[in-house]
C-alpha cells in the first residue's frame, strides 16, 4: 500500500497513519514528526525549521523535499508507506511525482480527509501528546486511562506549541492557501479518494480498510 494522506490540520491524518501502519506493517512517514524530531535533536535542519513549525508556517519546500526523498529511499519503505503531511504545496507534489518515477513506483491513492472547521478546532485544542513515546491523545475523544499521563510510558502529556488558538488559525489559513489546491491537482490525475475526517477513529479506519480490501 502506498498512500498520501491529505487534509487540514487536525483532520486525523496522523492517527489513521499510525493505525494503518500497524495493520499493514509499513512505515507512516510524517514530515511534521520528522521536523519536530530534528528540532529536539538541535540539528541544522531543526534549527532552521523551528521558527516555521512553531508559528504554523510551512518549512521551505527544498528542506522537506530532501527529507522525504531520503526517507522514501530507506529499505523499510520498499514494501509500502503512508505519507502524512506531505506533499503540502504544488511544488512538493511535483517533486514527489519525480521521486516516485525515479523509484519506479506509483501511489495507490491520495486520501483526502474532508473535515469541518468546528471538528478541527475541537480536535487540535484538545490534543495532548506524550513527549517521550510520541503517542497522541485527545482530552475527550481519546483520553489516557490516567488523567494527563501516557498509558504506554507514564510520562506527563504536553500540548504541542502550535496547538494554541492563534497558531491553529494561521495553520488553517496556510492550509487553504498552499495545500488545498492539491485536491484539484490529484483529482485531475484521478488518484483522489474522499473520506470524511469527521468520523470517529474506528469508523474512519473501517471505511479506509474497506477501500483497499484484497
Ligand atoms: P504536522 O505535524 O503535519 O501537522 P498538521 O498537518 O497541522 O496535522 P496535525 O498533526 O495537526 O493533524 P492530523 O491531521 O495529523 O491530526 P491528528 O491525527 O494528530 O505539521 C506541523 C508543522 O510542520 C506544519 O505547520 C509545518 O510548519 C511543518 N511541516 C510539516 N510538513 C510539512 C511540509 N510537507 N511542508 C512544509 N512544512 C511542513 O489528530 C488531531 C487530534 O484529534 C488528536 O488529539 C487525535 O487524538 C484526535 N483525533 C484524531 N482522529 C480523530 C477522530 N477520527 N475522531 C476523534 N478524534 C480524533
Amino acid at each position: 500500500m502506498r498512500l498520501v494522506l491529505l487534509g487540514p490540520p487536525g483532520a486525523g491524518k496522523g492517527t489513521q497513519a499510525e493505525v494503518l501502519s500497524r495493520s499493514r506493517n509499513i512505515p507512516a512517514i510524517s514530515t511534521g514528526d520528522i521536523l519536530r524530531e530534528r528540532i529536539r535533536d538541535g540539528s541544522e535542519i531543526g534549527r532552521e525549521a523551528k521558527k516555521y513549525v512553531e508559528s504554523g508556517s510551512l518549512v521551505p519546500d527544498a528542506v522537506v523535499i530532501k527529507m522525504v526523498r531520503e526517507r522514501l529511499a530507506c529499505d523499510d519503505a520498499r514494501r509500502g508507506f503512508i505519507l502524512d503531511g506531505f506533499p503540502r504545496t504544488v511544488a512538493q507534489a511535483e517533486a514527489l511525482d519525480k521521486v516516485l518515477r525515479e523509484l519506479r513506483i506509483t501511489l495507490d491513492a491520495v486520501l483526502y480527509f474532508e473535515t469541518s472547521t468546528a471538528v478541527i478546532v475541537e480536535r487540535l485544542t484538545g490534543r495532548r501528546v506524550c513527549p517521550k513515546c510520541r503517542r497522541n491523545y485527545h482530552i475527550r475523544n481519546i483520553p489516557p486511562k490516567k488523567d494527563n499521563i501516557c498509558d504506554d510510558c507514564s510520562s506527563e502529556l504536553i500540548q504541542r506549541k502550535d496547538d494554541t488558538e492563534e497558531t491553529i488559525r494561521r495553520r488553517l489559513r496556510v492550509y487553504e492557501e498552499e495545500t488545498a489546491p492539491l485536491v484539484k491537482y490529484y483529482d485531475e490525475k484521478g488518484s483522489l479518494k474522499r473520506v470524511s475526517g469527521d468520523l470517529d477513529v474506528k469508523k474512519l479506519n473501517s471505511v479506509i480498510e474497506k477501500m483497499f480490501k484484497g
